[in-house]
């Protein structure tokens, strides 16, 4: 699929305000920061379709764009920032889970986690989730730019052991934004998901 010429369509703050539960959509989940949004930008090659920010937790909402008609990506609210009021907190996991669980059209999931600091107790939660929900995951090891080659590289290769011995077979792949690394294998899976 040509991802260049997606568009967004809406926000919603719950999954009752989404369009129809029809077609397929794969969504990209992980950390405040670990860079969703731009991930879905460099994907997309466009500088602002997903907004994208310094400050964590910077997308609030489910944000939903289309590919072409029935295939969509969505940008989810990122989990663990600590310093967002508790009440907000309530409600973007309580959006989160909701559509996590109830969202049918959902095919696949791309868990983006900091290189430098991957696996955080979140984000064996959501990978173990989808696994048990039969959900494909896709992990990305985003800011790859952010550490020498050789470091990048035994981080990766820690993640996939400590991957393994606790929920099997998931993809794991370097990505980097900045300076397009992992993108062609993003697209091959999320090609695959959208095919299947
Ligand atoms: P929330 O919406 O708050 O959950 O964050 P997010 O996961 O969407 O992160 P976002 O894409 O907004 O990026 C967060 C910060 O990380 C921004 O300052 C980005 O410029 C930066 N960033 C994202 N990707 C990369 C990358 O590949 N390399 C580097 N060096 N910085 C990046
Ligand atoms: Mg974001």
């Amino acid at each position: 699929w040509n991802y260049h010429i997606t568009r967004f369509v809406t926000s919603a703050p719950d999954i009752r305000h989404l369009p129809p539960d029809t077609g397929t959509e794969v969504a990209f989940a992980g950390r405040s920061n670990a860079g969703k949004s731009s991930a879905l930008n460099t994907l997309t090659n466009q500088k602002s379709l997903a907004r994208t920010s310094k400050t964590p937790g910077r997308t609030q909402l489910i944000n939903l764009f289309e590919v072409t008609e029935g295939k969509r990506l969505v940008d989810l609210p990122g989990y663990g920032y600590a310093e967002v009021p508790e009440e907000m907190k309530l409600k973007w996991q309580r959006a989160l889970g909701e559509y996590l669980e109830k969202r049918a059209c959902l095919r696949g999931l791309v868990v983006l986690m900091d290189i430098r600091h991957p696996m955080k107790d979140l984000d064996q939660q959501m990978i173990e989730w989808a696994v048990d929900s039969k959900i494909p995951v896709l992990v990305l090891l985003t800011k790859a730019d952010k550490l020498a080659s050789g470091a990048r590289k035994s981080q990766l290769n820690k993640v996939r052991e400590a991957a393994l011995a606790f929920m099997g077979d998931v993809q794991i792949e370097m990505f980097s934004s900045l300076k397009k690394i992992g993108v062609d294998q993003l697209r091959v899976k999320l090609d695959s998901w959208f095919e299947a």
